[in-house]
């Protein structure tokens, strides 16, 4: 069995001349937020934009997901360009062991010990932490509100986080932007293979028949040429590996760098060119797939060339690749073994393939995955339930104030939530959407559907903000308003 392990893409999407600017602060964090009998701290990273704060006016605050916090500050233009017409200071929240936030420094992910510290509990108290914090630091308490109002934005895993801050602890923050959150990719809430099909269907439809066909055609074709040594030697030479894959588990690091690769093709496929930690052009899905089929001879080796030719718009774009290195798909700055032991603890998301997509065929089997667990960090995930116990699952109808927004191209809206779940917990699709590009900042090439996502969050954040403000009148001014209405 083949145990995927997918990491979240996101994108380091601006064009080259963007560049937001911030002010890098700490704060002293608690290690442990649920036990009372250590005192132990860390300083964790947080970015601030001030610009555009006015007084009394919200905090926009970024809920940091699975690496370092500065690539999500630059790839989240739409906060910017909010914040700049609603008066919001601008915080992105760096998450516990990943970029410059190490509790443990150097050592942080050298023992069990010590990334036993690293869990979406652990985090999503941070932010509340920091953003009691923050509540203090920036409200001027001559004026009548006690504390700023406080809306939660995030992508990907980081949405699920701006989702959980809401529905755990709606103290901190009055309504929730979560976008392409794959809340409900766990334990028997969707089935395990549709991730994989969604990849598939937009390959298909999106690049080509023969482009997806040719991929389904090509594992056993390279598990049959690489069994030789000669055919390893071959196989290394098309990829322009930077090592020569020898043994049995690099042909396996191979295809799942192949995997990978396809995987987040998919996930960034904009229709304007962007830098997911690799640059790539616009419309990459079908670049990769015009790649491919302008080899001819699909078959043997003329098949593994076809797909290395293809794999140049991803691991070559710029022309300056020496060579691949099967290791490293997502580039350094993507906490790769953070989210690595997460997924093996509390984001346990099953995930398989089978003959309707075109990955090689892979069954999730939750003990060999569980043991896999064990050798790589010597944890085992307690059971598959834990993500719904700690989080809720589908039952989140007590829940307020939160939108999830998905593309529907986006392999991670798999495990979104695609329906409207009440009046106050919302869902708006974006069909022709990647990976939270809503959370991007405009773009002349921005589809119809792009900018109604993002005038909907505006909207739902007006409402959210307006009950606030509105609770938050003195009494009197308060009974007067009431009188009116
Ligand atoms: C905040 O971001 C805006 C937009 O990029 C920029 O003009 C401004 O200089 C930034 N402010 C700080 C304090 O860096
Ligand atoms: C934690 O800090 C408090 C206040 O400084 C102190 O009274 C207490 O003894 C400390 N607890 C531990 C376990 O060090
Ligand atoms: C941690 O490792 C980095 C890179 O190897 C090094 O530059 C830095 O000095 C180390 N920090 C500590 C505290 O050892
Ligand atoms: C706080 O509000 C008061 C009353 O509106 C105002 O006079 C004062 O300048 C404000 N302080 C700051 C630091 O903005
Ligand atoms: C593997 O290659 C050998 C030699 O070309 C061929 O006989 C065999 O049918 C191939 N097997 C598969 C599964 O493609
Ligand atoms: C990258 O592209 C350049 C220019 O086309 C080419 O010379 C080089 O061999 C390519 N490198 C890889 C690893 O494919
Ligand atoms: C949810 O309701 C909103 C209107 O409040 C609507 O715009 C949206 O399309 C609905 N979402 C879905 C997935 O039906």
């Amino acid at each position: 069995m083949k145990i995927i392990i997918l990491i979240f893409g996101f994108s380091v999407v601006f064009c080259e001349e963007i560049h937001y600017g911030f002010v890098t602060k700490y704060i002293d964090m608690p290690l442990d937020h649920f036990s009372f009998t250590t005192n132990t701290t860390f300083k964790l990273r947080y970015l601030v934009n001030d610009t555009y704060f006015a007084e009394d006016k919200p905090i926009f605050f970024y809920t940091g997901n699975e690496g370092d916090i500065s690539m999500f500050a630059q790839n989240t233009g739409f906060m910017f360009e909010l914040a700049a017409k609603m008066g919001a200071l601008l915080v992105f929240a760096e998450h516990r062991f990943y970029g410059e936030t190490l509790p443990f420094g150097n050592n942080s992910y050298t023992s069990p010990k010590y990334l036993g510290y690293l869990s979406a509990q652990q985090a999503l108290a941070d932010y509340v932490y920091l953003i009691n914090d923050l509540q203090k630091q920036y409200v001027n308490k001559s004026n009548s509100l006690e504390k700023l109002p406080v809306i939660a934005f995030g992508g990907s895993y980081g949405g699920m986080l701006a989702a959980w801050l809401r529905i755990r602890y709606p103290y901190s923050v009055i309504g929730a932007i979560a976008s392409s959150a794959p809340v409900w990719q766990f334990h028997g809430i969707i089935p395990c293979e549709n991730f994989n099909k969604i990849v598939t269907d937009v390959v298909r439809s999106l690049g080509s028949e023969i482009c997806a066909d040719t991929i389904r055609k090509s594992w056993n074709i390279l598990r049959n040429i690489t069994a030789t040594d000669k055919g390893k030697i071959d196989v290394s030479t098309t990829f322009q590996l930077c090592k020569n894959i020898q043994t049995n588990d690099d042909i396996e690091t191979l295809l799942n760098w192949l995997s990978e690769i396809y995987v987040d093709i998919v996930m960034v496929n904009y229709p304007y060119p962007t830098s997911f930690l690799v640059p790539l052009p616009g419309h990459p899905v079908r670049e990769f797939c015009e790649g491919l089929d302008s080899v001819k001879y699909k078959d043997g080796v003329g098949l593994v060339e076809a797909i290395a030719k293809g794999l140049q718009i991803y691991t070559n774009y710029t022309g300056t690749t020496k060579c691949n290195d099967i290791l490293q798909t997502a580039g350094p700055n993507l906490g790769e073994n953070g989210w690595n032991f997460q997924s093996c603890t509390d984001m346990i998301m099953p995930m398989c393939s089978t003959d309707t997509d075109m990955f090689e065929n892979s069954a999730w089997d939750f003990q060999q995955f569980s043991d896999d667990c064990y050798k790589q960090f010597s944890v085992r995930p307690r059971n598959e339930e834990v993500p719904i116990l700690e989080f809720g699952g589908t039952e989140i109808e007590t829940a307020s104030n939160i939108v999830f927004s998905n593309g529907l191209l986006d392999p991670w809206s798999s495990g979104g939530v695609i329906k409207n779940i009440s009046s106050q917990v919302l869902s708006i699709l974006i069909p022709d959407g990647a990976h939270h590009v809503d959370l991007r900042a405009a773009n002349p090439l921005d589809t119809e559907s792009f900018k109604t996502a993002r005038q909907f969050h505006e909207k739902q954040i007006n409402k959210w903000l307006d009950k606030f403000y509105f609770k938050s009148l003195p009494l009197e001014a308060y009974v007067s308003t009431v009188n009116k209405i």
